[in-house]
């Protein structure tokens, strides 16, 4: 009877690369909007290690990094039980399927990815065949998991929007090979800009600017207080994205993590200026890390825990894996054993 409920479940996949700590735009533009689901979909998480070597690491920073957001996952709300979480190159299927997914990729298609573009700008010394191909591997890591949705923050949309084209095109060759796939995005916080340049997504390349979930709460005060606001004279908390795109990120950032609106948060700081309100802001943010920060550290010393849920996951996840593997080699005509 369980196992029946559980097939009628629709299906959520998402994946974070460790390439460093995980920060306030990987929690509210993704992972925030994974939490809590697992009542409703079937869930498959994992650590996107894979990926994270298009661009030169150290091994022994990755290996640890991997596991650190393994805990971080699970401390922001993912709990094992409920949730498959692992490690991708745990899983073989990944680079097993991303190689037929490459032969039915347009070099085109590649070609045109805005992450290309800026990564390839921003690693000029090794623009390899892995972040030309990038895209290929992440539209196998979904199709593998045959899922619904895939949630994540908007500069991915573009990635779930050429693996559904790739998903389309082997499907109208072979049949309903695989499920076509939704990209879901919050509608707030799907794009965090960085708090000293608020063009740019925040990201770790610019730390400054950057608020990371392991941040103790004077660190995260003190990036909140040199945040820039705009340098007009008016000083009143107003969402206007275009004339003041600080204050926007820093009202949208505030917004995610109170459940305010726009308008209350206009309404609260009516006549009070951005002396007050950073600091809100601030205190807002520290507020809903501090629990997230504590248990993370607390189960990064657990490591006999960490490797039987990075074990467990890897075993549920190949088994849906290895399913559709095995039904694309069949299709494309590779000699079954
Ligand atoms: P990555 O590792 O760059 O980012 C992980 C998730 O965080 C979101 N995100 C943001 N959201 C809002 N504001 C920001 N400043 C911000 N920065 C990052 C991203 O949109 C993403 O959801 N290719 C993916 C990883 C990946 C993946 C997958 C995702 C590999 N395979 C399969 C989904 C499904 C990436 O580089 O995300």
């Amino acid at each position: 009877m369980e196992e029946k409920i559980t097939e009628q479940k629709k299906r959520m996949l998402s994946g974070i690369q460790p390439s460093g700590d995980l920060h306030l735009g990987n929690y509210l533009g993704a992972i925030k909007n994974w939490a809590d689901r697992a009542l409703e979909y079937e869930c498959y998480y994992f650590m996107a290690d894979m990926h994270t070597i298009t661009v030169r690491q150290d091994p022994a920073e990755l290996r640890h990094r991997s596991i650190q957001q393994l805990a971080q996952y699970i401390a922001c709300g993912l709990d094992p039980e409920k949730n498959t979480l692992f490690l991708q190159s745990h899983v073989p299927a990944h680079a097993q399927l991303s190689w037929v997914l490459n032969c039915y990729t347009m070099y085109g298609e590649l070609s045109r990815m805005t992450q290309f573009k800026d990564k390839s700008a921003q690693h000029k010394d090794n623009i390899n065949a892995g972040l030309f191909t990038y895209p290929v591997l992440m539209a196998a890591d979904i199709l593998l998991y045959q899922p619904d949705y895939v949630p994540v923050g908007e500069d991915q949309k573009q990635h779930v929007e050429l693996t559904r084209d790739i998903a389309q095109r082997f499907n109208s060759i072979y049949g309903d090979v695989f499920k076509i796939p939704e990209p879901m995005i919050p509608k707030t916080g799907a794009r965090v800009y960085g708090l000293t340049s608020p063009g740019d997504k925040m990201s770790k390349s610019q730390p400054d600017g950057c608020v990371f979930i392991m941040d103790e709460p004077d660190v995260v005060a003190k990036k909140f207080k040199r945040a820039v606001t705009d340098s007009d004279t008016e000083h009143c908390v107003r969402f206007a994205p275009k004339e003041k795109p600080g204050v926007a990120n820093l009202m949208s950032i505030y917004s995610v993590v109170t459940g305010k609106s726009y308008d209350e948060i206009e309404a609260e700081f009516e006549g009070k200026g951005y002396g007050v309100f950073k600091p809100a802001v601030a205190e807002a943010v520290i507020d809903a890390l501090n629990p997230i920060r504590e248990e993370a550290k607390r189960l990064i010393a657990d490591k006999a825990y960490l490797e039987s849920v990075y074990e467990q996951g890897a075993q549920r996840a190949s088994y849906i894996a290895n399913k559709t593997l095995r039904k694309v080699y069949k299709k494309v005509g590779f000699y079954q054993i």
